[in-house]
């Protein structure tokens, strides 16, 4: 089994170290190899997805990846950004199943925002659509503004777009999905306004026919995201485009107490997939030893479940954080009263130990 692994920017590093001696520790032999990405691949090889990284994510059974994106790039040309390096693998290995769930450990329900009783017990999976939409929809660009009062003035735009089959093939991921949880699936669509997801949610409508034991409902994104704040445990599964997909999975990664916590996976049509944590590269706490490792050591591990076929060992990780999370271990982001403050390596430690 070949990995490759992208720390990237940021925390990245860090964080993807800490997964990578729980991956050794788990007693089998796993071939890695590791090549620079974002703002790493760019000071190396003068572009955020260098040839070489991605000749090597292609070849690879898995891609095990940090974060990419640091401030002192936001002055490049776009093409050149970090943040292109995780759009473009995305793209090229056809990775448009994004499953991002958010569980709440009993041990966090105190550090979450919200009350202990609208979250305790929260187990939600969030299915987002990742290379299509308005995300990767051409046209886009600057031009002059061809009508309306601002005729004639510079406008950016770009364009929401979804092709039946797009849509169909994440609505099959989603549906599948549900099956094996509570059997509910929530399509979130702005069909009231957007052309685009009228038609999302009439061909999300068609595909459930093929499901009749999911039960299906439709709710607009605007109320999904007071709905996520307000009665969160009444999602199960939740499908919808890139965009809110990419909002959505943040409100839901902060019901769970930090971002810190949330693993994710990007799945192509044949279970190959890229395993991230669900948050960023943190500029501000990089190389402090602050950052919290557990949402990429949980992505490890589904990793190991959906791309490697070792269920087995998923559940190994996924039972040794909760221990460690049990003996009161915290990083600073999810750290109380009474808890046992640890850095990124400490916190790395203790689940290998747990293991
Ligand atoms: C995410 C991130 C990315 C996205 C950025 C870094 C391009 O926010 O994975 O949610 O918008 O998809
Ligand atoms: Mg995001």
């Amino acid at each position: 089994m070949k990995i490759a692994i992208l720390p990237g920017d940021g925390i990245g590093p860090e964080i993807v170290s800490q997964a990578v001696k729980v991956l050794n520790a788990l007693g089998e032999t796993f071939e890695m190899e590791t090549a620079p990405v974002g703002g790493a691949g760019y000071e190396a090889k003068g572009h955020p997805l260098p040839e070489e990284t991605l000749a090597l994510a292609k070849a690879a059974d898995a891609v095990l990846f940090g974060a990419v994106g640091d401030w002192k790039y936001d002055t490049l040309e776009r093409p050149l950004r970090p943040e292109q390096a995780i759009l473009g693998l995305r793209k090229n290995l056809g990775l448009f199943g994004n499953l991002r769930p958010a569980i709440l450990y009993p041990e966090l329900a105190g550090a979450s925002t919200l009350k202990p009783e609208v979250v305790s017990g929260l187990d939600i999976l969030i299915v987002r659509e990742l290379t299509g939409d308005i995300y990767f929809g051409q046209p886009r660009g600057v031009r002059e503004c061809p009508d309306g009062p601002f005729k004639g003035q510079r406008e950016g735009f770009d364009t929401m777009r979804y092709a039946e089959g797009e849509i169909r093939r994440i609505a099959h991921v989603a549906f599948q999905a549900a099956q094996k949880r509570g059997k509910r699936l929530t399509s979130v669509d702005k069909a009231n306004v957007l052309e685009t997801f009228q038609f999302w949610k009439d061909i999300v409508t068609d595909v459930h026919r093929e499901y009749p034991d999911v039960a299906l409902d439709h709710m607009y994104v605007d109320n999904a995201a007071m709905q996520l704040v307000r009665a969160p445990k009444k999602f199960d599964v939740i499908v919808t485009g890139n965009m809110f997909g990419d909002i959505l999975s943040d409100a839901a990664a902060m019901l769970t107490g930090s971002i810190g916590m949330l693993p994710s996976a990007s799945l192509d049509a044949n279970n190959k997939g890229l395993y991230e944590p669900s948050h960023g590269s943190a500029p501000d706490i990089a190389g402090k030893g602050i950052a919290n490792p557990l949402a990429t050591i949980l992505s490890a591990a589904m990793m190991l479940r959906y791309s490697l076929n070792r269920a087995e060992q998923a559940d190994r990780i996924e039972s040794a954080v909760k221990k460690v999370l049990a003996q009161g271990l915290r990083t600073p982001d999810i750290y109380q009263e009474g808890t046992t403050k640890v850095g990124t390596a400490q916190m790395g430690d203790a689940v290998v130990a747990a293991l």
